[in-house]
């Protein structure tokens, strides 16, 4: 099978590609990513370097899902399936600024489905996210018919996404497919998002923001789990149909953050509580029992055995991570955590 994939410099577009390379010995990937600040080719160094039989079976393609004209060249040569990760993926730039948000995730979508609808493409995945329903109170999990709430620009945009996507399969019968994931963490995360940016940040000593009281809750999962369910959902996924993914494994920010700096040997004065983020989700919860029933997926790692791996990760690969602390992505951080340091 030949597969578009997009936003495969990314966390989990890289871990994906390494999936499927690791998983079929003849498939093949083409990577479209534009490289934006949180994309990154050192993700994907070693399937670059395997041998050339892979290099065949690997192409990297630097631009925009919005490029049209490009998205539709690269479909046209034999791709089978899209599997759209491609995004604007940061809760707090869309907060920041919303705009180039509504760009990627909304209009590059419809641009991929455009090209999936011309060349009869029969298999469109949207990845997309447990954020689309909003926020939960104290009980109850996100089923597949949750009515979408989304409470931040980042979740807004996405919801947009699926429900172009699915109006792709009820208008013209396009065989697309959508995943709503919880929160991923594991090897090659931007260390923007809660588990990297703490680890990172508890490794050199420096304090780890938790915002509001600390008691949000987000349900985590190992991203190699959240991989192997997108290839479920590739081969035997039921087309205009949407599949919640999850970990199973709630976790109040707080508890996450003591974890962390247990493993590293840290101590807790590094955590430092500051101004809450406006429209903060108090709480994510999953119910993936279709995907379970329907597909037969299942998970390989507790939370326990996936964080020391990721914090290991993390300690073996710092020169992955420092270029990015000291690079320009600091020029956000800075501002950011300036205003969230601040007193109401
Ligand atoms: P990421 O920010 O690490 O990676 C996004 C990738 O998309 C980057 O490589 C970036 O360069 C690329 N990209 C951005 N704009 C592009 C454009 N216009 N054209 C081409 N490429 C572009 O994100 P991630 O955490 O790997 O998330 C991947 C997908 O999974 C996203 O769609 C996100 O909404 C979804 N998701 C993420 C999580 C999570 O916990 N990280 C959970 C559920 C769903
Ligand atoms: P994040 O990793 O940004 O993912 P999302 O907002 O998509 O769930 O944040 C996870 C949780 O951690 C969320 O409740 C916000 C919180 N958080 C902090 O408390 N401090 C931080 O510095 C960051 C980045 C997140």
């Amino acid at each position: 099978m030949k597969i578009l994939v997009t936003g495969g410099a990314g966390f989990i577009g890289s871990n994906f590609i390494r999936y499927i390379f690791n998983t079929y010995q003849d498939y093949s990937i083409v990577n479209l990513d534009k490289l934006t600040y949180a994309g990154n080719l050192e993700n994907l160094k070693e399937i670059e370097e395997q041998d050339s039989s892979c290099k065949k079976r690997y192409t990297f393609i630097k631009g925009d899902i919005t490029d049209s004209k490009l998205v539709d060249s690269i479909i046209e040569k034999d791709v089978e399936a899209v599997i759209n990760f491609a995004a604007e993926s940061h809760v707090d730039r869309s907060i920041d600024n919303s705009r180039i948000f509504v760009e990627t995730n909304v209009l590059g979508t419809q641009v991929l489905l455009d090209a999936a609808l011309k060349h009869g493409l029969n298999r469109f995945i949207q990845i997309s996210t447990d954020e689309v329903y909003g926020s939960l109170g104290p009980d109850g999990k996100f089923s597949e018919t949750t009515p979408l709430s989304p409470n931040s620009p980042y979740s807004a945009s996405k919801a947009g996404a699926d429900l172009l996507t699915r109006s792709y399969f009820e208008t013209f019968g396009l065989p697309a497919l959508i995943t709503r994931c919880s929160n991923n963490y594991g090897p090659y995360q931007f260390p923007e998002k809660l588990i990297p940016f703490f680890i990172t940040n508890a490794m050199t000593d420096q304090q780890l923001p938790l915002y509001g009281d600390g008691q949000n809750v987000r349900d985590w999962i190992f991203v190699e789990d959240h991989c192997s369910a997108i290839d479920m959902v590739l081969h035997h996924g039921k087309p205009g149909t949407i599949y919640n993914i999850g970990g199973d494994c709630e976790k109040t920010n707080a508890e996450i953050t003591k974890t962390i700096l247990q493993e590293l040997s840290k101590p807790e004065s590094l955590i430092t509580y500051v101004k809450d983020r406006p429209g903060h989700d108090r709480r994510y919860a999953i119910d993936c029992t279709k995907i379970t029933r329907d597909l037969g997926w299942s998970r390989k790692y507790v939370f326990k055995t996936g964080i020391k791996e990721t914090v290991k990760w993390y300690n073996e690969n710092q020169s992955w991570w420092n270029k990015i602390k000291t690079g320009e992505y600091q020029d956000f951080y800075k501002r950011w955590y300036e205003d969230r340091n601040k007193q109401e």
